[in-house]
């Protein structure tokens, strides 16, 4: 089970800092917490690939009718789908009809050592889900709120293109910052933010990698 939070989800000063732009600092909004370089992106974009391979990105209908721009797949006992019906966690993919693939153990470890880090101990992730945008795509301000857990932290793993993250508050008009995530990057929210509002700014892909992975491990089913 998840500990309580039990200090304010400060960041070290060092922490604290991020670069917008070449040179520029400016401190994290309260309740994010960062680790920069803090997983092997050869290593993490192997694996992803691996689960790839078995469970195919796709991009998901919504309810509305229209097509997510960001493609997804999922890792673990359940699998984050959308459809026309709406938002849930399945057991199966419904692409194979096939369990999801296997959290892997290391990623299990990697973000609970980012859960403790952050000051959320006892994190165990039971999902892993692995969006992929390419040039273009985003995700608009939404609140992860489908998991059973909600004790439970959402742990994020950055890879590929450097993309904007927006990071509103707990109610959908409040103001929105834009957090730059890097490749390496762990983000981590929870506590008394874990139902704020998020999304990622259309990707534009600057030289580098073409597109970006971002992985967000969560407790989706009750322990
Ligand atoms: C998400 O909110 O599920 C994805 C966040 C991200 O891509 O950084
Ligand atoms: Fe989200």
């Amino acid at each position: 089970m998840i500990g309580p939070v039990d200090r304010p989800l400060e960041a070290s000063p060092r922490q604290a800092l991020l670069f917008a732009g070449e040179d520029a600092e400016l401190p994290l909004p309260e309740g994010l917490w960062r680790g920069r370089s803090f997983f092997d992106s050869t290593t993490v974009a192997a694996q992803a690939a691996a689960i790839a391979h078995a469970a195919p990105f796709r991009q998901m209908r919504v309810p509305g009718g229209g097509l997510m721009s960001v493609a997804m797949t999922n890792c673990g006992v359940a699998g984050w789908v959308a459809d026309e019906h709406g938002y849930r966690y399945s057991h199966t993919d419904p692409l194979t009809g096939q369990r999801w693939p296997a959290l892997p153990e290391a990623w299990r470890h990697l973000a609970h050592r980012a859960a403790t880090a952050a000051g959320f101990v006892g994190f165990e992730p039971d999902v892993c889900l692995i969006n992929r945008y390419a040039s273009g795509a985003r995700m608009g301000l939404h609140r992860d709120s489908d998991e059973a857990d909600l004790r439970q932290p959402i742990v994020s793993f950055s890879l590929g293109a450097s993309a904007e993250f927006l990071w509103g508050g707990l109610h959908r008009r409040d103001p929105v910052r834009r957090v730059p995530l890097h490749e390496g990057d762990a983000l981590v929210w929870g506590g008394p933010v874990r139902l704020a509002y998020h999304g990622v700014a259309p990707l534009r892909p600057r030289g580098g990698p073409p597109e970006r992975l971002n992985l967000t491990f969560r407790r989706a089913l009750a322990g």
